[in-house]
């Protein structure tokens, strides 16, 4: 009976350590500016719009993370919906309002998805993720997380410019978590380890990956970056299918991403187009 009980006890020691709350993210993450500040909800509509009413409101300081067990609206690219159930997944926002030093805000895009790519790699090098332009993390083809970027001003009075960063990552859903329709494209990190995987841990991980290319960014040292996105795409060197947000489909291939993340591709006819972030719905292989 003793024994029984001291071991339940300490079982709920190590959980308690293990729940994604602020207090643990703030225990475990070594990070200069971003979370220096955490918002855990256990819901809400979306943390990105959360962010953008902070944002907004002037009062928020740059870094400050939003985290949330569940979205009741969660937004994905091009007015679409990031449904994820309740408690299995990453639900995240950075706020960033000292972006003056940025060349082009479009590329945070990059330093999200490469943040998670890399946060990902750290814990699990087998997966070995890939970035799909501009910002899907696929693993073994199969998206896994997703990076939303929102700019904003931070005020009426304040024009400077200032942006929310979310991130989705699918972590411990099983098949039959997915809507059908997405079911065969999609796959969450459980479903590539075959157990169950500490939310805080692949936070943690991402953020302190996703600083490092944050601070690089914004102090101009971007090699390493640009070598890392290049190693790291999916899409380049690849036969594209881009749907327009004219309803148009363009098919090319892929040659490069240009300085402020525009997509390069050489079309079927020969000339050379760049697809710029919000012109492209969908980059898919062509079998
Ligand atoms: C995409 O691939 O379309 C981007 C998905 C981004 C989803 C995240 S979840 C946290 C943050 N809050 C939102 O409403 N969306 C982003």
């Amino acid at each position: 009976g003793n024994i029984l009980n001291q071991r339940t006890r300490l079982m709920k020691a190590i959980k308690k350590y293990q729940e994604l709350n602020a207090e643990n993210i703030q225990r475990l993450l070594q990070t200069k500016v971003i979370g220096k500040e955490i918002i855990y909800l256990q819901e809400i509509d979306s943390t990105n719009h959360y962010g953008l009413k902070l944002l907004k409101s002037g009062i928020v300081s740059n870094g400050t993370l939003i985290v949330a067990n569940y979205q009741t609206k969660g937004r994905g690219r091009h007015g679409k919906k990031w449904v994820a159930p309740r408690g299995k997944t990453l639900l995240f926002t950075i706020v960033l309002t000292e972006l003056q030093r940025f060349r082009h805000l479009s590329l945070l895009t990059f330093a999200g998805a490469l943040g998670v790519a890399d946060g990902i790699t750290h814990i699990f090098p087998e997966f070995k993720p890939t970035i799909r332009w501009p910002n899907d993390i696929l693993i073994r083809g199969k998206k896994t997380a997703g990076v939303l970027l929102e700019t904003s001003t931070r005020s009426k009075k304040d024009k400077k410019p200032g942006a929310v960063l979310g991130i989705g990552i699918n972590v411990n859903q099983s098949q039959k978590d997915f809507p059908k329709e997405i079911a065969e494209n999609v796959a969450s990190l459980f479903m590539f380890s075959g157990r169950r995987i500490l939310r805080l841990n692949v936070l943690v991980s991402v953020l302190e990956h996703f600083e490092k290319y944050y601070l690089a960014l914004e102090q101009g040292q971007e090699k390493r970056f640009w070598s890392r996105l290049r190693k790291l795409s999916s899409t380049l060197g690849k036969g594209v299918r881009i749907h327009t947000p004219a309803g148009k489909i363009v098919t090319g291939t892929a040659i490069d991403i240009d300085e402020d993340g525009g997509l390069l591709v050489r079309l079927d006819d020969g000339r050379t187009t760049k697809f710029c972030d919000g012109d492209v719905e969908e980059v898919e292989w062509i079998e």
